[in-house]
C-alpha cells in the first residue's frame, strides 16, 4: 500500500488523508521522549487498549528509553462508525497493577466513555500512578471528562481510520490517518 495516497475507499466509504505517517511519527517520538523523562527509573507498564491502539503502542514503546513492560486490554464500544453507548471488556487485566506506574495507551478519545470506564477499573487496583496517552482526541464529541496527559492530535468530529483504527475491520494497516469525506 502506498503511504502517500491521499484518498482510500473502505467498503462503501471514502476517506481522505489527514496525517501522513511522517507527521504521526514525529508526534509519537515527542511523546515517547516526554515519557522517557517523566517515567525514568519507574519501570512503567504500558497498557494498550486493543484493538485500535496496537499500532500506536508498538511505535510509542520503541520511542521510550529505559525499562518498561507492555500489556493489553481489550475494550469495545464501537460498531461501524458510531459509538454503541456501552463499553464491554472483551478481555481484561491479567496482571496485578498495584504500586505500578501505568501508562494507558489509547488510539482515540471520542465521547470519553471508554477511558472513563477503564480508569475506574484501573483505580480499583491502586496503581502508583496513571498516565493517559491518546493519539487522537475529538474535543467536540466529549461527553465524559477524562484526564489526558499526552494528546497526539485534536481532530474534528469525523470518523477516522488508519494507523490501527478501522472501519468495520478494514484500514488498520494504513500508515497514515484518514478521515471520512463529508457527503455532499
Ligand atoms: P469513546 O466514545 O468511548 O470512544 O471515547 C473511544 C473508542 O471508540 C473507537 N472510536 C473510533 N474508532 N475511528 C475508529 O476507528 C473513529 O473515528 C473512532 N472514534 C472512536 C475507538 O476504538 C476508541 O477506543
Ligand atoms: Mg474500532
Amino acid at each position: 500500500m502506498n503511504s502517500n495516497i491521499d484518498s482510500v475507499q473502505l467498503r462503501e466509504l471514502h476517506f481522505e488523508l489527514l496525517y501522513p505517517a511522517a507527521r504521526i511519527q514525529a508526534r509519537v517520538e515527542a511523546i515517547g521522549q516526554a515519557l522517557s523523562q517523566s517515567h525514568a527509573g519507574k519501570n512503567p507498564i504500558f497498557l494498550s487498549i486493543l484493538s485500535g491502539a496496537f499500532v500506536f503502542a508498538s511505535d510509542l514503546i520503541r520511542c521510550y528509553q529505559g525499562d518498561c513492560e507492555v500489556s493489553f486490554v481489550k475494550l469495545s464500544s464501537y460498531s461501524g462508525t458510531a459509538s454503541s453507548g456501552a463499553v464491554q471488556t472483551v478481555f481484561g487485566l491479567g496482571q496485578n497493577l498495584s504500586e505500578r506506574h501505568v501508562v494507558v495507551v489509547e488510539d482515540i478519545v471520542d465521547t470519553g466513555r471508554t477511558l472513563h470506564y477503564f480508569r475506574g477499573l484501573l483505580e480499583e487496583q491502586q496503581p502508583a500512578s496513571i498516565t493517559v496517552v491518546t493519539l487522537l482526541r475529538k474535543p467536540d464529541a466529549l461527553e465524559f471528562p477524562v484526564p489526558l496527559d499526552h494528546i497526539g492530535f485534536d481532530i474534528s468530529n469525523l470518523f477516522v481510520v488508519g494507523y490501527g483504527l478501522d472501519y468495520d475491520g478494514l484500514g488498520r494497516n494504513l500508515p497514515g490517518i484518514y478521515q471520512l469525506k463529508e457527503q455532499l
